[in-house]
Formats: C-alpha cells, sequence, structure tokens
C-alpha cells in the first residue's frame, strides 16, 4: 500500500466521509489523497487495483491522486507537463499538420435525434457580415469535458470528478463554474499522441466487422495492432501521451448512402448498436497504466454503445471511469482518415498533437480544434 494522507476540503459535500479522527466535521469533506512528490509526480503512483484511494469513493476512481487532492480539477490534463510537450517535438519531422476535425454539420442528422443540428446563418451589415453558429457540442467532433457524464447509480445520485460539482449547481443561477471546459482551454492541451490502427488491422487480416454493431474492441486486440504497426506494446506510449484509436467508424458512416446515413439515428433501440472500445477493467488497467492524457477515436463514444458493461462487478460505462472518476477527457467522432494514410505511408504513428477546446466558461464539451503534426 502507498502511503495515504487525510485532508480537508472546503466544500459541503459529502457527509458520509466518516474517516475524521475525532471531531466530527459535518459539512466539510475527507478526502484520502496519494502522498505527492513534485521532483517525481509518479512516485506512489497507484496500480489499478488500489483504486480508488478510498473505498468510500466512487468504482475505480482516481480522487486523490493529483496534487491539489480533493480540490483538482483538471484529471489527467496533469499528465500533460513542460517535459512531456519538450519531449513531444521531437516528433515533428516532416513538417505535415493535418486536421482531424469533421464538418461541424457532420453526421448529419445526429446520430441522436434529440440533438439538433448545427445552426449557422449569416448577417449581413453594411460593408461586412457576421455569421452565427449554434451548435449542440455532442454532434460532430467532440471533446468532452469532466461536466458531461457524472456517475449515477440512479436518477437522484450522481457524483462528478472528486465530488466538486452537482446537477443544481450546474443549473443555478448563479452560474457555478466548477469543472469546465475553461480549465481544458486554459491548460495547454499538447504533446505526443500515438495512433492504433485497429481498422486497418482488421482490414489487413480480411477480417469484416461493422462499425454499426456492438462488437467490442478489446485491449489484446490493441496490442495486437501496436505489434503490426512495429511498435512494442510495452513501450509505444509514455506518461502524458494521447492515445487515438481507428475504429473506421467515420469511414463507414462517409461511405453510406445518404438515405441510410439520414435514417441510421431513427434504429430501434435494440439496435442502435455502435462497435467501441470494450467496457471493462482489462480496458481501464490498460489505460491506467499508460498515464495517459486522454483518449480519443473515431466513433460516437469511445466504448461500445450501447454502455452495458460492467467495472469491478457493478454496471459502468467507461464515460462515467473516466470523466468522473479520473478527470480525463474523451475525443469522439474525430476525422482520422487522411491521418492514417499518412502514418502507414510514412512508417510513423506517432506525432505531435494539440486541442484548444472553446474557452466557455463552465462548459460541458467542446469542438476541439485537433491537429497532428508529423
Ligand atoms: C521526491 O523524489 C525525489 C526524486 O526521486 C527524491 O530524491 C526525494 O527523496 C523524494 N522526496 C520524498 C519526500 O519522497
Ligand atoms: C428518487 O427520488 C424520488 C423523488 O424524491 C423518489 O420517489 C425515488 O424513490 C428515488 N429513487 C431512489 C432509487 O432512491
Ligand atoms: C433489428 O434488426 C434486425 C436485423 O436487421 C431486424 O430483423 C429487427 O426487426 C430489428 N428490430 C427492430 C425492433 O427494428
Ligand atoms: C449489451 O448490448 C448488446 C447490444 O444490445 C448485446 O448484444 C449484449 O448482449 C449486451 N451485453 C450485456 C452484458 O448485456
Amino acid at each position: 500500500m502507498f502511503p495515504l494522507k487525510l485532508i480537508l476540503s472546503s466544500l459541503a459535500l459529502l457527509r458520509s466521509y466518516s474517516l475524521v479522527r475525532g471531531t466530527p466535521i459535518s459539512d466539510q469533506q475527507i478526502l484520502a489523497i496519494r502522498q505527492f512528490n513534485n521532483s517525481d509526480i509518479y512516485a506512489n503512483w497507484p496500480t489499478y487495483d488500489q483504486l480508488p484511494l478510498d473505498p468510500s469513493f466512487p468504482t475505480k476512481s482516481a480522487w486523490g491522486v493529483w496534487l491539489e487532492g480533493a480540490d483538482d480539477e483538471l484529471g489527467a490534463l496533469n499528465h500533460i507537463r513542460p517535459e512531456t510537450i519538450k519531449a513531444a517535438l521531437a516528433e515533428v519531422q516532416h513538417g505535415i499538420a493535418i486536421n482531424l476535425n469533421l464538418d461541424l454539420d457532420v453526421p448529419h442528422p445526429p446520430l441522436v435525434p434529440s440533438r439538433t443540428p448545427l445552426m449557422h446563418t449569416f448577417l449581413a451589415g453594411e460593408g461586412y457580415q457576421d455569421d452565427i453558429v449554434t451548435l449542440n457540442t455532442q454532434i460532430s467532433t467532440q471533446y468532452d469535458g469532466l461536466r458531461h457524464v457524472p456517475y449515477s447509480t440512479d436518477a437522484n445520485i450522481s457524483t462528478f470528478y472528486n465530488n466538486l460539482l452537482t446537477f443544481e449547481d450546474i443549473f443555478s443561477a448563479e452560474g457555478v463554474n466548477t469543472l469546465g471546459i475553461q480549465n481544458a482551454a486554459e491548460k495547454g492541451i499538447a504533446g505526443r499522441a500515438v495512433l492504433l490502427d485497429w481498422a486497418g488491422w482488421m482490414e489487413s487480416r480480411n477480417e469484416p466487422f461493422d462499425t454499426l454493431t456492438s462488437r467490442s474492441i478489446t485491449v489484446d486486440e490493441l496490442d495486437l495492432v501496436a505489434q503490426w504497426q512495429g511498435l512494442d506494446p510495452s513501450t509505444f506510449s509514455h506518461p502524458g501521451d494521447f492515445l487515438i484509436i481507428r475504429t473506421g467508424f467515420t469511414k463507414q458512416y462517409s461511405s453510406l448512402p445518404q438515405h441510410e446515413q439520414m435514417i441510421l439515428p431513427y434504429r430501434e433501440a435494440e439496435n442502435a448498436t455502435f462497435l467501441g472500445i470494450e467496457t471493462s477493467d482489462r480496458t481501464l488497467a490498460w489505460i491506467w497504466e499508460k498515464k495517459i492524457s486522454l483518449v480519443g477515436a473515431d466513433n460516437l463514444a469511445f466504448e461500445t454503445f450501447p454502455f452495458n458493461g460492467t467495472v469491478d462487478g457493478v454496471q459502468r460505462s467507461l464515460h462515467e471511469v473516466f470523466l468522473s472518476g479520473w478527470g480525463q477527457s474523451i475525443v469522439e467522432l474525430l476525422d482520422l482518415e487522411k491521418l492514417t494514410e499518412t502514418c502507414h505511408s510514412l512508417g510513423k504513428f506517432s506525432f505531435f498533437f494539440t486541442i484548444q477546446v472553446l474557452n466557455v466558461l463552465g462548459g460541458v464539451a467542446s469542438p476541439p480544434n485537433a491537429l497532428a503534426i508529423l
């Protein structure tokens, strides 16, 4: 066991944390945190099996792992350091910059019918024009921030990262901005990313697959994909990296005839399935041990849809554990086609990668403005 330290935070939330020695502190939250060493940030880094740091924290959460403990709002973005950004510059070798964002109006219509499509209008002035863009951030390529999916046990219990926020806060008139997307905008997201082309690997084996099914990609397959790309599964990623997986969804979607794109959002619930990464402890342990800053993919939800997997024996989604457990964002519906072609032709699957989300106070998600530079 790594050492635990008890600290107090000013938030009046979880009264059930009765770890308190001595005086009861009814209005304050107490979190168990990792003993942090600034000159060796991975000293006392817990293994996946050691999560959560306190049994009262939600399933496999990493609350208390980062420096500010209870007050930390950056989560996995804390992996990004001046050293990781400087080291990533070595990935720029060919002077090729590649956009990874779909058209903001794609998929059209949106894959989830309750989400309204992009609205884009022009406003004529005298001798100039403005335009007005209104968007639901969950439609096109998107960066899910830490307000998007809380742990929820039932409709009444929702728990966000480090227990810093409630639904009432988000919808409150005072405008609480805790865990908003502005944190990611201000942090500065840059570093080294690795692409794993699962779809290309499947094609190379002549194994047919359909991204409109609930087929799950396992981490054992991802290790084989890495080997196929000439990478060593145990060393291909470095702490602070971004991990990008190509499932082939956007490619399949863009090749559908228009009438099939039109009806796709309206499949009956039992058939509304999407291929993704397996929701499991094996997936989570594999990613946790790599110390990844964020994960991304070219599909709807990164993980398999519908969310019906289990983590640590209970029904949980990767969304819950990533966003509200680890403070780790997920980038979805990335356009990886040109990048993948370029990576294969150069025989190079790591690159410099940046994201600049919209600086919206209290925002939930954002177009990522993701860019790969090789
Ligand atoms: C922090 O890490 C440095 C570098 O590994 C080490 O020299 C130092 O002893 C550590 N400090 C503590 C308090 O563990
Ligand atoms: C959720 O809250 C509602 C309204 O207070 C209550 O009727 C219901 O029993 C609660 N559900 C659970 C699972 O506690
Ligand atoms: C689900 O898809 C199958 C196979 O295409 C089809 O036979 C079935 O009718 C669909 N179910 C519903 C409820 O639409
Ligand atoms: C999850 O949902 C898919 C698609 O509906 C289904 O095929 C699969 O059996 C479900 N898995 C579990 C564990 O319920």
